[in-house]
């Protein structure tokens, strides 16, 4: 027979709490609790994600969205054009943890540096040619250049950016574990702030002088 000393048992304490603790799983959204919950975008009151319209209400139209069908305009500053397919424009992905984007770009146009605080992010591109980047904590740049059919994945909240390095348009559907992913645009989260961030803070931080802070402000109508 096995007899334990007192720090055995303790041992063994501790490996059956560890055993038994529900470790939490959870890398999004929660899961639903229910088949669905078609968002009410219009309820006076809020919870964390939104309202359920009433089941009874609920139609196939919940089901269904043509908003990603047609290509964006991409006659912007950066070139690029952002359709998102999350529950602000698709109601019926309420609690689903799921969210798609389109992603138009001309020749040269930059989906400009950004990051998904909610979610991570995989991506396939349809035509075009791009240029996929995002960079890890530890400031190591990851990169490939995609063309028609083959994927990329972002890791939830690192930046991230694509370009089209192709002669011609390029298109890529994204996709997200999240109903609603947010979304940090680098640079007007830094120069085009409700109220501005201190000059003081942006010239140290980026090691430059008001000038330069300013003239960067001024291209984000700040
Ligand atoms: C691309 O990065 C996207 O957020 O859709
Ligand atoms: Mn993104």
């Amino acid at each position: 027979m096995v007899s334990l000393s007192s720090s055995g048992y303790y041992l063994v304490f501790c490996l059956l709490g560890l055993l038994l603790t529900r470790l939490p799983s959870h890398s999004a959204d929660p899961d639903p609790l229910q088949d669905f919950c078609v968002a009410n975008l219009n309820a006076t009151f809020s919870v964390n994600g939104f309202p359920c319209k009433p089941v009874s209400q609920t139609t196939s139209e919940d089901f269904f969205f043509s908003g990603l069908s047609k290509e964006g305009d991409t006659n912007t500053p950066s070139g690029v054009s952002v359709t998102a397919g999350n529950v602000q424009s698709f109601p019926g992905l309420n609690t689903l943890g799921i969210s798609m984007n389109r992603v138009d770009f001309a020749p040269g146009g930059l989906n400009p540096p950004h990051s998904h605080p909610r979610a991570t992010e995989s991506g396939i591109v349809i035509h075009g040619k791009l240029l996929v980047g995002f960079i890890t904590t530890d400031n190591v740049f990851h990169s490939k250049v995609l063309t028609a059919g083959q994927m990329f994945v972002i890791p939830r909240g690192l930046v991230h950016f694509q370009r089209n390095v192709g002669e011609e348009k390029a298109l890529t559907f994204t996709a997200f574990n999240s109903h609603l992913p947010g979304v940090v645009l680098i640079a007007p989260n830094l120069f085009a702030t409700t109220p501005p961030i201190p000059n003081q803070v942006l010239t140290k931080a980026f090691q430059v002088e008001d000038e330069v802070v300013n003239s960067i402000r001024s291209k984000f109508g700040a």
